[in-house]
């Protein structure tokens, strides 16, 4: 295992105008890496590339786009001369059961959580196979182990699918590129503006009771970059647990 140190890393975070991904900018600015930050608006997005303390360079990117996230790859590289971790964060809810769910609405969850990543995915891929290195960090939801929220149906199924993309591109790499870390991220209810941007309303992830603040999500994910953890991330200690209760309850 290489060693660690922050002044060197470059880490690209998708979802960083708001929510955990700027958190995680910003907890990254402050142990002192170097950040590339992408989403669709460009003022909140260069308010987080200031805020970082660190480095920082702020790319407008719709994830949903695989030519803006090769560019994104591109503009990262070109800047820095390279990335060390790439972080699939950008993602969006929607409430609707499935019983009542559209072509439409499973085609949006599918493209919002899970093409977007795999185009993260297969944009930096080549690069860290050139390098020999690096982490790839894809963020799913409990929701993407266990289908606790019968409302966010779509969206948690593609959570799951996320999931198993992650752990088969790990398995994949795992022989080839050992140095190539493959890691999915957990979290439960974070306080962002994630249950208000989910399509077709429901809650406010702030008014859900038991959450975390995107900054202490951040620091379990930034812990996470400094281990180059590979494999399951839960944001809070007691999650895996919770998981495996809810599947030794179905056998
Ligand atoms: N909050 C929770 O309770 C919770 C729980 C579990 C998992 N998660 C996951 O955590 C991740 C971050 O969520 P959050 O809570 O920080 O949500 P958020 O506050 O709604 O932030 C979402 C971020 O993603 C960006 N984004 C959305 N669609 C995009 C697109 N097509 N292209 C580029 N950027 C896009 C948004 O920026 P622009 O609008 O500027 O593009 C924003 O920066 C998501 O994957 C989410 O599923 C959240």
């Amino acid at each position: 295992m290489s060693s660690f140190d922050w002044k060197s890393e470059v880490v690209v975070v998708t979802g960083a105008s708001a929510g955990i991904g700027a958190a995680l900018a910003r907890e990254v600015g402050k142990r002192g890496g170097t950040t590339v930050v992408a989403a669709r608006r460009a003022a909140a997005l260069e308010d987080v590339a200031r805020s970082t303390g660190s480095p920082s360079l702020a790319v407008v990117a719709d994830v949903t786009r695989r030519d803006q996230v090769e560019a994104l790859a591109r503009a990262a590289i070109e800047r820095f001369g390279h990335v060390d971790v790439w972080v699939n964060n950008a993602g969006r809810a929607l409430t609707r059961p499935a019983i009542e769910l559209t072509d439409d609405d499973v085609d949006l969850m599918i493209r919002d959580n899970v093409k977007s990543a795999l185009y993260g995915m297969q944009a930096i891929l080549p690069h860290f196979r050139a390098r020999g290195r690096g982490h790839l960090i894809n963020v799913s939801s409990m929701l993407g182990r266990v289908p606790f929220a019968s409302f966010r149906a779509a969206y948690s199924a593609a959570k799951h699918a996320l999931c198993s993309l992650t752990e088969n591109v790990r398995m994949d790499l795992a022989t080839e590129l050992p140095e190539v870390k493959v890691a999915c991220v957990y979290p439960g209810v974070v306080y962002t503006d994630f249950g208000t941007n989910a399509v077709g309303g429901g809650p406010d992830s702030r008014s859900l009771p038991g959450g975390q603040t995107a900054e202490e999500v951040a620091t379990v994910m930034a812990d996470a970059i400094a281990s180059r953890a590979g494999g399951d991330v839960y944001t809070r200690p007691e999650a895996l647990e919770r998981v495996l209760a809810y599947y030794r309850g179905l056998a």
